[in-house]
């Protein structure tokens, strides 16, 4: 899709956003598996189905609901989203970084990103909590690529801080002061719809990952091309293929997630309540 198109895509769905609200949210949050229901708990809210949004991608994924919620967390102005779509669905690049492009051009500032991932360190337990301190891409695209969306960000972003130092380092210690003990690492994304090979654990293991996923790669590298500080905590549903002593399965990730859901959503809250 050229570049005129997408941005009259992109914009279609800004003023529709932007005549919802008087204000539009500058923290966004976007609820990975398990996690959405927190979005319920927020203050005089709106929930906003993605199809009702214009050109949004819809999620195909069973249990992932696609609401947008806008609504204040300890005071402040928060949007989420309740479900995201993703590469393996068979979205395009462009596709699944929409919602991030529409909610950078509304003046989004700030991005909260869960994720739920694989565990590669040895160390990590199923049901850690880690802060993704940085990433490999290795989903074979790259959510930038074709023309440059000039009215967002430079044609080669630098990629050095893709996850910002001061909110990892609030995320720990908000996390300290809850007495979660929580990781921090590389995440590396598949493309999926597969889990890894053993191999492929093995491999990403020597180039220094920590956990792996299908997800949040590409919403990153838009967000670092506008400017829209990230910060991204993944939940290990399980041990990844070949650590893990049993086959692995979407159950095990789902139940972890929903074990794990309660001190994730604390974290977070608490997290918001910092900012
Ligand atoms: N691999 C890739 N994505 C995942 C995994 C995994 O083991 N667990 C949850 N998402």
């Amino acid at each position: 899709m050229n570049n005129e198109q997408y941005l009259k895509e992109i914009n279609e769905a800004v003023g529709y956003l932007a005549q919802k609200v008087e204000k539009f949210p500058e923290i966004l949050v976007i609820l990975g598996s398990g996690l959405g229901d927190y979005a319920d708990t927020f203050k005089n809210k709106m929930v906003i189905s993605y199809n009702d949004i214009p050109n949004f991608p819809k999620s195909t994924v069973v249990g992932h609901s696609g609401n947008l919620v806008i609504g204040e967390v300890h005071g402040k102005l928060v949007v989420a989203m309740q479900g995201r779509v993703h590469f393996y669905e068979g979205y395009s690049m462009r596709e699944v970084t929409f919602p991030a492009r529409v909610f950078s051009a509304l003046g989004v500032k700030k991005a909260v990103i869960t994720n739920a991932a694989g565990g590669i360190n040895r160390d990590f337990l199923t049901g850690a909590l880690m802060i993704i301190t940085d990433h490999i891409n290795f989903m074979g695209d790259n959510a930038l690529k074709g023309p440059n969306l000039e009215t967002f960000g430079p044609r080669f972003p630098d990629m050095s801080e893709a996850y910002n130092l001061s909110l990892r380092n609030k995320m720990k210690s908000v996390a300290d002061n809850l007495n979660i003990n929580i990781k921090e690492g590389v995440y590396i994304a598949m493309s999926g719809p597969t889990y890894e090979t053993p191999a492929e654990i093995r491999m990403a293991s020597a180039l220094g990952a920590d956990a792996v996923g299908m997800s949040t790669v590409p919403e990153v590298a838009v967000f670092n091309h506008s400017g829209v500080e990230v910060v991204g905590v993944s939940c290990i549903t399980n041990l990844a293929a070949g650590i893990s002593e049993t086959k692995l399965s979407h159950d095990e990730v789902k139940e972890t997630a929903e074990r794990v859901k309660g001190i994730f959503t604390e974290l977070i809250d608490n997290f918001l309540r910092e900012l």
